[in-house]
């Protein structure tokens, strides 16, 4: 089955820098506990790992936030977390206290005994899901697939959890740099196959989601990030059957010039760097997303109409008074006690705003 051509390519276009009629707009976390709709569909189901192990269930909540704002893509409901549980490691949740290893990463014998999963197997329910979602969408809007970065994944995978410090893992890199190469190489190639798997189920862009990046200092994120998140956007397919690729760093403000080189068609920054300072920097030579402070999103629609305005206005100035290349998201994920109406009054100023040439 050919799929059906896409009604809204906003997304893609913006990804390519190529002119479009407004800034498109979609946000991190946007299927999540904000939303009644969601909460009703994880509390039939039992649980959030429950819901995104099964496709109909992932696609329904994947759709959820597309049925009440005029969102320019969906993103598969899934986590960052299948990767290392697909490698044996016993992901769970704890309410309250987030993700949880049964079996975390603790010596070098753990990690030599690590292995890329069969992708094709072991994580099928989420290219299942992919397949789904965009048969459900039907060309409506371009479906983003999306894995963790290696770095953050890891982090999860040594610390066992959560962390405060990171304790574990700068100990690690520290002390054993070779022990934690090894580790990060195995993710890294499980990572490219998991999202070359989901470009090939149909996902039409990529995102890595390198959230903890940032508590690195310069010489050890150049070392034990950056240089993995390049490895991925070097080894994902090129030509034909290639589909942009987004690196989301949270904290990523210092190494713009770095990410921009790094092959990846674009950069997605949180709420500290100004995006025309960020667009000056990156020279065209990629897209960028972002960047509104989440937290605008407990203000008023008349402040996040103001703030909104101001992040499409700063882009601009810094990409020579054009709005191409931009895609509009918030610096970090949406949270579970965010109004929806205040979503829906983003999504409405961004397009909006942005039409007003
Ligand atoms: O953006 C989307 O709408 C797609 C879905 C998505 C989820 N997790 C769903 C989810 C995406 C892209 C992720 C990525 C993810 N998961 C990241 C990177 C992005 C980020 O926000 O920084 C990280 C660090 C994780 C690990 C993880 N999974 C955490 C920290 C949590 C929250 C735990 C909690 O109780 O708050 C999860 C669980 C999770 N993943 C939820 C959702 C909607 C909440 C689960 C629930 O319903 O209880």
């Amino acid at each position: 089955m050919t799929p059906a051509p896409l009604k809204n390519d906003r997304f893609l276009r913006a990804l390519r820098r190529e002119p479009v009629d407004r800034t498109p707009i979609w946000l991190m976390r946007q299927a999540g506990r904000y939303l009644p709709e969601y909460r009703a569909t994880r509390a039939k189901a039992g649980s959030f790992l429950a819901m995104a192990k099964n496709p109909e269930l992932a696609c329904e909540v994947t759709l959820q936030p597309l049925r009440r704002f005029p969102l320019d893509a969906a993103i598969l409901f899934s986590d960052i977390l299948t990767v290392p549980d697909a490698m044996g490691l016993g992901l769970y949740f704890v309410e309250g206290e987030g993700p949880k290893f049964e079996r975390p990463v603790r010596s070098r014998a753990d990690i030599g005994r690590l292995a890329v999963p069969d992708v094709e197997r072991q994580l099928r329910y989420v290219t299942d899901a992919v397949r789904t979602i965009r048969r459900e969408l039907d060309g409506a809007v371009p479906l983003i697939g999306f894995a963790g970065s290696p770095w953050t994944v890891a982090c999860y995978m040594v610390e066992g959890g959560a962390s405060e410090n990171y304790a574990r893992i700068k100990s690690l890199a520290l002390d054993d740099p070779q022990a934690l190469h090894r580790l990060l190489g195995v993710v890294t190639d499980a990572t490219i196959a998991y999202l070359d798997a989901q470009r090939r189920a149909g996902a039409q862009a990529l995102q890595v989601f390198d959230t903890w990046g940032g508590v690195l200092g310069p010489a050890m994120y150049r070392e034990f990030s950056l240089r993995y998140l390049a490895r991925i956007a070097a080894e994902l397919p090129r030509g034909e059957e290639r589909v942009p690729l987004i690196l989301f760093g949270k904290g990523n403000g210092p190494y713009l010039e770095e990410l921009a080189a790094s092959g990846a068609e674009a950069v997605g920054v949180d709420w500290t760097v100004d995006l025309g300072e960020a667009a000056r920097r990156t020279g065209g030579r990629v897209a960028l997303q972002g960047n509104l402070d989440p937290a605008v999103l407990y203000a008023q629609p008349e402040a996040i109409r103001r703030e909104a305005g101001r992040v499409l206005d700063a882009y601009a100035a810094g990409n020579g008074g054009s709005r191409e290349g931009h895609v509009f998201n918030l610096g970090h994920g949406l949270s579970p006690d965010m109004a929806p109406e205040h979503v829906a009054a983003l999504v409405a100023a961004v397009h909006e705003s942005s039409a007003r040439n």
